[in-house]
Parts: structure tokens; C-alpha cells; sequence
């Protein structure tokens, strides 16, 4: 039984649990079983202990994500976003997402990306809590709440974050900012992707759920697509 406010959920596959050595084949295959926003994760081994990709995976990626006319959605876990805005725009991002723990002009910068056509998104690590979001609200698109501390994929999910999604879903109700995509992020899979979306989720990244050689790509997508419309009949 859906909850009060629990809507659609869509799958944004996230590309740092594929194989790199067939990347473009792999989201190929993403955007052939429907998904429609591939999630980049950016890392800088500063604001997290890792280092990813950047604007040139970007890159790679516009032609088949404007053929299936998906988002390219890059979540810059990096300290100092404003100096990459523009390169990440250029490239072929059409959302890009900062963390508000590394932003202290976020006002200025998610701005910076509305300016840039982009969506703009914040994130939360675990332990921030939804108050960081309260004055920044209305001028984002997208809040992404992190399920397990950003660095790696294939992390535990974070249990209490469920009440956290409960909690800001309310929020968006009594604020009527129910235009605004509540993501998750992080040990998202069969196991809890329903619960997530009775508790009003409506994006969900999925990394190794969806990359992981079990079944195919396509197959976890369905799977991950069906639980969730399961959960909101
Ligand atoms: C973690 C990244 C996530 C991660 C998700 O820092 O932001 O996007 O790749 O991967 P899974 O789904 O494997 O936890
Ligand atoms: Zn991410």
C-alpha cells in the first residue's frame, strides 16, 4: 500500500559500478530497458577519498544520451564545484548536483547551474541533517539524500535514511515543493528500492544493482522498475 504522496520512481544508473571497458555499450543497454538520467559520479579525492572521472566521460556519453533524450546527470563529490561548472555544462551535463557540505556560497552556486541550464541538485552526506536544505529549497530541483558516506559504490545502505526520505517528502508537502525529485543514492537495490518509493522517493541511483554481471543490465533494470511499481499500487 503506497503512502500518502509516494509517486513514480525513475532508475538513474549509476555509471561508476559499469565496466569502463564497454561503457558506451553498457549505456546503451541502460537506455534500451527505458531509463531515462544516467548518474556520473565525480570524485576528486579531496571531499571524498577517491578519484573518478570528469568532464571528458561526459563527453563520451552526450551523443547517447541525447539520442534517447536522457539527463546527464553528474553528482560532483569534489571540493570547489563553481571551477567546474562550465567545463561539466560544456561537456554535456544537463543536471549537476553539489554537496551543501562543500559549498559555502550554495546560493551563489546552484545559480551558477541554473544559469547554465542545467537542474540543479544538493546533496546531503548521512549525517547532515534535512535543515541544511531548508533556505536553498525553492530554487533547487533535485535533493539527493546520500545512503551511505559518498566515496565508493557498493556500500551498505544507511537503514535510517528512510525516515529521512519520509521526513523531507513532508517538508516538500507543507512547503507545496512537490515539483522537487527526492533522489537516493547509495546500496539502493531489490532489497529496499520499494520501501523507498512508499517513503516518496522518486529517483533512484543504483550502481552495483544494475551493474553486477548476475543478470543482465536490462533484467536488473526491470526488476528495480517493477519493485517499485509494486510498491505504489
Ligand atoms: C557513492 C556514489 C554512488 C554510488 C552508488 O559515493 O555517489 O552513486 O556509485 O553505487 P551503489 O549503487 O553500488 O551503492
Ligand atoms: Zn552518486
Amino acid at each position: 500500500m503506497s503512502e500518502r504522496g509516494a509517486r513514480p520512481v525513475q532508475i538513474a544508473p549509476s555509471i561508476l559500478a559499469a565496466d569502463f571497458s564497454r561503457l558506451g555499450e553498457q549505456v546503451a543497454e541502460s537506455l534500451a530497458a527505458g531509463v531515462r538520467r544516467i548518474h556520473v559520479d565525480v570524485m576528486d579525492g579531496h571531499f571524498v577519498p577517491n578519484i573518478t572521472m570528469g568532464p571528458l566521460a561526459v563527453e563520451a556519453l552526450r551523443p547517447l544520451a541525447q539520442r534517447f533524450g536522457a539527463v546527464l546527470e553528474v553528482h560532483l563529490m569534489i571540493e570547489e564545484p563553481d571551477r567546474y561548472l562550465a567545463g561539466f555544462s560544456q561537456a554535456g551535463a544537463t543536471a549537476m548536483t553539489v554537496h551543501v557540505e562543500a559549498c559555502p556560497h550554495l546560493n551563489r552556486t546552484v545559480h551558477n547551474i541554473r544559469s547554465l541550464q542545467a537542474q540543479p541538485g544538493v546533496a546531503l552526506n548521512p549525517a547532515t541533517p534535512l535543515i541544511a536544505l531548508d533556505e536553498i529549497l525553492p530554487d533547487i530541483d533535485v535533493a539527493l539524500l546520500m545512503s551511505v558516506n559518498p566515496g565508493f559504490g557498493g556500500q551498505k545502505f544507511i537503514p535510517s535514511t528512510i525516515d529521512k526520505v519520509k521526513r523531507l517528502r513532508r517538508i516538500l508537502a507543507d512547503r507545496r515543493l512537490e515539483r522537487i525529485e527526492i533522489e537516493l543514492d547509495g546500496g539502493v537495490g531489490e532489497e529496499n528500492i520499494a520501501e523507498l518509493a512508499r517513503a516518496g522517493m522518486t529517483i533512484a541511483v543504483a550502481g552495483t544493482s544494475i551493474f553486477n554481471g548476475r543478470r543482465s543490465i536490462a533484467e536488473n533494470i526491470r526488476v528495480l522498475q517493477g519493485a517499485c511499481a509494486a510498491a505504489l499500487v
